[in-house]
């Protein structure tokens, strides 16, 4: 649990050096851990002494209510300040700057984040992005004309399409299996699988918290489940890391590929791909690297030119969840998911809400449809008439809006966002 002395600790235990944190920015952080003091997550969650230090930290458009955080999220300030820092030093001079200077430091970032997922540095990769990180997975193991791959129809768009692209042009076999939004038990979800599952499977892509309905998946019983039938499970944490508290032991995984301009909040353009020493071997880079590095986790990186402030300024994004705290986050987050979620199913019998609520199974994203009501136009006129952002979600076996607040939203954004659905309840959307 984050008390003030292990924030105090997090800052210290980080590679950052404090001049990257804006005078003020610290000042925020302190003064609300401060307010904190020794008091449970849970009993923080709605105090609005504490989290206002914690908006404050973000220049955000507050003419607007976004409640697409899943997207991708706004940095805290003093966290894209330390990003253009960079850009501009290196600017002056790339080739010395940007290659001498700044870009060995993606050795620390390395450091820190292994540090803070419970891995070794020699496991992690920054790359651009969790599409990045995933591809590598998706791309990167051999696998011959009739292997087996086992995904939901709930995986993320874009990794579905790659393993449809590798099943046009290897011969794999993809199996994408459906399962119920709420599901009834995580045992039913691990039942889903474990049915789809032949002597030919070769892997498993789960997605640790699915960007649709919100849902946390069970990973490590499906690691447990996968290993000794030596099938190699590929976990999408896209929108999980720094959402809520865990660490690689957790899950037990061998592969992990996610985003830190979600919920880390790191300025777009960056994310880590975690792959256990004795895997690396077998899985390709995309791009290619020599064969000296076949067991370094860096022939991940060999990109090409890139900018280094990217990388760069994720250690300071680290610095402030760990101020913050993972617990102390997640139990916000749920807060003001709860906020609206519970209001608009206890004020309309119309309201379904697709995520489990009071259940350690989902964070800050909340999936609800409305029975009889045009969801797409429920959402444009969120939009247009309230400038509220919402995401319409379209999937076969669903439709409905996926919610999700940051810690810089307020309880006001979020009250106002119900109300309006409330409205479009009783009189329409005109
Ligand atoms: C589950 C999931 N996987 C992967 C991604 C891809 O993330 P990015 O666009 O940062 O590469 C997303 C993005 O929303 C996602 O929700």
């Amino acid at each position: 649990m984050t008390t003030r002395r292990s924030f105090l600790a997090a800052l210290a235990g980080t590679s950052v050096s404090l001049p990257v944190f804006r005078e003020h920015a610290i000042t925020r952080v302190t003064r609300a851990a401060e307010i904190a003091g020794e008091r449970t997550p849970e009993r923080l969650a709605d105090d609005e002494a504490y989290w206002s230090e914690i908006q404050r930290a973000f220049d955000v458009d507050r003419t607007m209510v976004n409640l697409n955080n899943g997207g991708c999220s706004p940095a805290p300030t003093h966290v894209l300040e330390q990003m253009i820092r960079d850009l501009k030093f290196s600017n002056e001079l790339p080739v010395y700057n940007m290659w001498s200077v700044l870009e060995p430091r993606i050795e620390s970032v390395r450091r820190d984040l292994a540090r803070d997922f419970g891995c070794d540095p020699e496991e992690m990769a920054i790359t651009r992005n969790a599409s990045e990180a995933n591809e590598i997975m998706i791309l990167g193991l051999d696998l011959k004309p009739g292997d087996e791959v086992v995904v939901t129809n709930q995986n993320y768009g874009r990794m579905l399409t790659t393993w449809r692209q590798r099943a046009r042009r290897d011969g794999i076999v993809l199996k994408e299996i459906s399962f119920k939004v709420p599901p009834p038990s995580q045992e039913y979800l691990v039942d889903q699988f474990r049915a789809a599952l032949t002597p030919r499977t070769r892997v498993i892509e789960v997605t640790h918290i699915t960007n649709l309905t919100g849902q946390v998946m069970p990973v490590k019983e499906l690691v447990e489940l996968a290993r000794p039938r030596g099938i190699e499970v590929f976990v999408d944490g896209a929108h999980a890391y720094a959402h809520f508290p865990f660490q690689r032991n957790d899950l037990g995984c061998d592969y992990y590929g996610t985003s830190l301009h979600k919920w880390l909040l790191v300025p777009i353009g960056a994310g880590f791909l975690y792959v256990r020493k004795d895997k690396q071997k077998n899985l390709w880079p995309m791009m290619a690297a020599p064969p000296e590095m076949d067991e370094n986790i860096r022939k991940y990186e060999e990109i090409g030119t890139h900018p280094a402030a990217n990388h760069n300024a994720i250690a300071a994004a680290l610095a402030f969840h760990r101020g913050v705290g993972a617990d102390r986050k997640v139990a916000r987050l749920r807060w003001l998911r709860d906020r609206w979620a519970k209001r608009l199913a206890a004020e309309s019998d119309r309201v379904r809400i697709l995520t489990p609520l009071d259940s350690p199974y989902s964070g800050a994203i909340g999936f609800f449809t409305v029975t009889g009501m045009d969801m797409a136009r429920l959402n444009a006129w969120l939009l247009e008439k309230h400038r509220i952002v919402n995401t319409l979600i379209n999937h076969p076996e669903f439709t409905g809006l996926r919610i999700t607040p940051n810690v810089y939203t307020t309880p006001d954004e979020v009250d106002l966002f119900a109300e309006k659905v409330l409205e479009a309840i009783r009189k329409g959307v005109v």
